[in-house]
C-alpha cells in the first residue's frame, strides 16, 4: 500500500485538480502541471481511488501516513443561516516522512481557506476537493512540506449537514427557542467538521462555540462547572476519541444534578422529569465499575434531545444524547441509559476500527446492558428484556438477506446507514453471552475487565479481539472453547445450533393468558395484568397473531386502554397491530405519533407497515408531510425509502 500511495498520489492530486477545475469551484488548485500525455491516465484516479487506497472503505483519510492528533475548533452558531462557521485546526502526526500530503473527509462543507502551519506559523496551503462519492462526501487533499505540523481550515457547514438538525423555534417544546444537535455516527461528523472522519483514528478536542445569548452550548467534553449563558462557552477532551464521538448540542437548556457526578442538560419542560426518571444513572455507573474497571471520563452527564432525534441514544463520551421519548414516568426505559452509559467502556474506551466492526462496539454494550439491568433492577427483569432482544435476533433474520446477519458484516462501499439492524447488538450480545456460560461468570466478567484495560484508548479490528481471545480465554479453557465455534458466531449468518435462548417466567405466564384470550377461554378484562411490567405488555401484543378480528381489537383497546397508552414503546408495538388490521380507532393517534416522534426505530416500522396497502399508503404519505420537515436528514432517508419517496443517487 504505501508504494501505491508514494507511486500514485502525486497523480491523485493533479487528477483531482482536473476533477475540481472541470467542476467549476473556486478552489485554489496549485497542483496541476499535468502534461496532455499523463492527463487521460490521471482522471482514472478519482475519489474512489482515494477511498480504496485509505485503511478504512468510508474515509478518503491517508491516517497511514499523516494522521490528525487533535482538533481545535473555533465555530460560530448561526441559527439564522443554519451554518457553523469558523475555523478546525488539526495538529498532525507525520508518521510516513515521505508523505507530502494530508487527506481529509468532507460531506458539503464550503472551505474558504487551508492554512499549513510549522513552527513559524500559518501560511497559505495548495489544495484541492476531489469529487463527492455518495454519503462519503469529498476528499480534501492538503499539500504538506516537510515542516508542517498544523493545518487550518475556515470553513461553513450547509443547512443541510447530514450530521446536524437546526430546529426552529416551533419546532421545539417551548416554541420560544432554537435548538441545535449534532449527530456523527457513523460517518457524519465529515458533515460539519473537516477532520479523518474514520474510528480508525483518535483524536483529542477543544472548541470555543458562539451562540446567540441565552442559550447553552453543550459538547463531548469537559464543560465550564457553573453556567453562565453568555453566548461564547469553552470545551476541552483531553482524552483521545474517533471523531465520530465529536457532539454539540445548543439549546434553551437548562441543567439538574443527579449525583455528585451525574446530571441532566434539559429544555425546562422535561428537566425534571428526566433527572427523575434517570436518577439510577449513579447506581448504574457503580455497578459497571465493579464490573469492567473505572470509569475513566470524569463526569457523566445526560443530554435531552428534541423528539426529533433519529436514535434513542447516542454514547457522546462524557454527554450521552437522549431522546425524550424514553421518559415514561416508570423508569420503564431506562436500560437506553444503561446502554449509553456501557458505551463509556466498549465503544468509546475500545472501538471498533472499521464500521465492519460495529458489533464490538454493540454487541458488547448490549451484553453489558443486560448486566447492568440485572445489578440494578434484578434478574426478572433483565430475562425478559433479554427475551425480547431475542425476538429481535430472530425478526432480523426473517428480514435480512443471511449476508446481513454476520457479525463481521461485509459492507463493502454501502453507507452504513442502509444496513443498519439488530444483529451486531443482540447476536453480537447472544454470542457474548455463550462465552460467559461455558467459561463460567467470574472468569469472563475478569476476561472482559482486562480486555478494556489492555485495549484502552484503543480502536479494534475484529481480528485483533479474535486474536486476544484466543490467547486470553480459549487457550486456558480448551475443553469449553474453540476457535471453530468463535468464527462460526463471528462469520457465518444466523445463530449457531445450540445457542443460548433466554427466558422469562413472567413471559410465560403472559403466553398462557395470550392463548386462553385467543381461544376464547377467557375474557380480556379477566386477564391478570394488575402487575404486567411494560416489558409484559411489549411481550404480550409484539406476539399477537398477525392478523385479527376487529371486535378482538376493540375489546383489547376497550380493556386495556391501548390507543391511549402514554408508554411509547407499548404504542408502537400496538400501533403497529392496529395498521396491520385495519384499525381505524387507532388512527388519530398514529398521526399524532408520527408527528410529534422522530425516533427511527420507533416511527420506521410504522411507516413500513402502512406502505402495505394503498388506502395506509395514502395516509401515510399525507401525515408524512406534514412531519417531515420535523425530522432529521436520517428519519427523513429511512422514511422516504419506507414509502417510495427515495430519489435515486
Ligand atoms: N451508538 C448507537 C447509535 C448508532 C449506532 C448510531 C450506529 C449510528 C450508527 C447507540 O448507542 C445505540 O445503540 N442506540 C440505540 C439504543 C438501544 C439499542 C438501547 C437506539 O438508538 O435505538
Ligand atoms: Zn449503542
Amino acid at each position: 500500500m504505501s508504494l501505491y500511495k508514494q507511486l500514485l498520489f502525486p497523480l491523485l492530486v493533479a487528477s483531482l485538480a482536473l476533477v475540481a477545475a472541470c467542476s467549476d469551484t473556486d478552489n485554489s488548485v496549485a497542483t496541476m502541471s499535468a502534461s496532455e500525455a499523463d492527463r487521460s491516465a490521471l482522471m482514472a484516479l478519482d475519489s474512489a481511488s482515494l477511498a480504496a487506497a485509505s485503511m478504512d472503505v468510508h474515509s478518503f483519510a491517508n491516517s497511514d501516513a499523516v494522521r490528525v492528533t487533535h482538533v481545535s475548533l473555533d465555530l460560530d452558531v448561526d441559527f439564522d443561516a443554519k451554518q457553523l462557521a469558523g475555523t478546525a485546526t488539526l495538529s498532525l502526526d507525520r508518521i510516513d516522512p515521505q508523505a507530502d500530503r494530508l487527506v481529509l473527509d468532507s460531506r458539503a462543507l464550503t472551505i474558504e481557506a487551508v492554512e499549513v502551519g510549522t513552527a513559524e506559523g500559518f501560511s497559505d496551503a495548495d489544495w484541492v476537493m476531489g469529487e463527492a462519492l455518495g454519503a462519503l462526501g469529498q476528499p480534501i487533499v492538503i499539500a504538506l512540506d516537510d515542516q508542517a505540523d498544523r493545518v487550518r481550515l475556515s470553513y461553513r457547514t450547509s443547512p443541510q449537514a447530514s450530521g446536524l438538525q437546526w430546529l426552529s423555534p416551533e419546532q421545539t417544546a417551548d416554541k420560544e427557542n432554537p435548538f441545535l444537535f449534532s449527530q456523527a455516527q457513523a460517518i457524519h461528523a465529515r458533515s460539519f467538521i473537516p477532520l479523518q472522519d474514520t474510528p480508525g483514528v483518535r483524536v483529542t478536542y477543544d472548541a470555543t462555540i458562539r451562540t446567540p445569548q441565552h442559550l447553552l452550548a453543550t459538547m463531548s467534553a469537559e464543560m465550564e462547572e457553573t453556567i453562565n449563558k453568555d453566548g461564547e462557552y469553552h470545551f476541552d477532551m483531553p482524552q483521545a476519541i474517533p471523531p465520530y464521538l465529536i457532539a454539540i448540542g445548543v439549546g434553551n437548556l437548562d441543567f439538574q444534578s443527579m449525583s455528585e457526578r451525574t446530571g441532566v442538560y434539559a429544555e425546562p419542560y422535561i428537566l425534571e422529569a428526566a433527572a427523575a426518571e434517570f436518577e439510577d444513572t449513579e447506581r448504574m455507573m457503580e455497578v459497571t465499575e465493579a464490573l469492567y474497571g473505572p470509569y475513566r471520563w470524569g463526569r457523566y452527564d445526560i443530554l435531552m434531545l428534541p423528539a426529533s432525534f433519529p436514535f434513542g441514544g447516542m454514547e457522546n463520551p462524557r454527554l450521552s444524547f437522549i431522546t425524550p421519548t424514553v421518559v415514561a414516568g416508570d423508569k420503564s426505559l431506562v436500560s437506553l441509559i444503561a446502554h449509553e452509559l456501557a458505551h463509556s467502556w466498549s465503544g468509546n474506551l475500545v472501538t471498533n476500527s472499521t464500521w465492519r466492526d460495529l458489533w464490538l462496539n454493540e454487541g458488547f454494550t448490549t451484553y453489558l446492558t443486560y448486566r447492568i439491568m440485572e445489578e440494578v433492577y434484578g434478574k426478572a427483569r433483565e430475562r425478559q428484556e433479554a427475551v425480547l432482544g431475542y425476538q429481535d435476533i430472530l425478526n432480523e433474520l426473517d428480514a435480512l438477506p443471511p449476508e446481513d446477519t454476520v457479525l463481521n458484516i461485509e459492507l463493502g462501499q454501502r453507507d452504513p446507514d442502509d444496513v443498519f439492524s439488530n444483529i451486531p447488538y443482540e447476536k453480537g450480545a447472544l454470542f457474548l453471552r455463550e462465552l460467559e456460560y461455558k467459561v463460567g461468570r467470574d472468569n469472563f466478567d475478569a476476561f472482559l475487565k482486562d480486555y478494556f484495560d489492555h485495549f484502552a484508548f484503543q480502536s479494534i479490528t475484529t481480528q485483533q479481539f479474535k486474536d486476544y481471545l484466543e490467547a486470553e480465554l480459549v487457550a486456558k479453557f480448551p475443553e469449553t472453547l474453540d476457535m471453530a465455534r468463535i468464527n462460526e458466531w463471528i462469520h457465518e449468518p444466523g445463530l449457531p445450533v445450540d445457542h443460548p435462548v433466554p427466558e422469562s417466567d413472567a413471559f410465560k405466564k403472559v403466553d398462557t393468558a395470550r392463548a386462553a384470550w385467543l381461544k376464547g377461554a377467557l375474557a380480556a378484562v379477566d386477564i391478570d395484568t394488575d402487575n404486567w411490567t411494560v416489558h409484559q405488555w411489549l411481550y404480550f401484543l409484539n406476539n399477537m397473531p398477525k392478523t385479527m378480528e376487529m371486535d378482538r381489537l376493540a375489546e383489547l383497546d376497550g380493556s386495556f386502554g391501548l390507543t391511549g397508552t402514554s408508554n411509547n414503546e407499548i404504542a408502537h408495538s400496538w400501533l403497529k397491530i392496529a395498521i396491520r388490521n385495519d384499525y381505524d380507532p387507532a388512527f388519530e393517534r398514529l398521526e399524532d405519533y408520527l408527528v410529534d416522534i422522530g425516533r427511527r426505530k420507533l416511527i420506521v416500522p410504522l411507516y413500513e407497515e402502512l406502505a402495505k396497502s394503498p388506502e395506509h399508503m395514502e395516509f401515510a404519505r399525507r401525515i408524512y408531510k406534514e412531519a417531515r420537515p420535523g425530522y432529521h436528514p436520517l428519519a427523513q432517508g429511512s422514511v422516504d425509502e419506507a414509502l417510495g419517496l427515495a430519489e435515486s443517487d
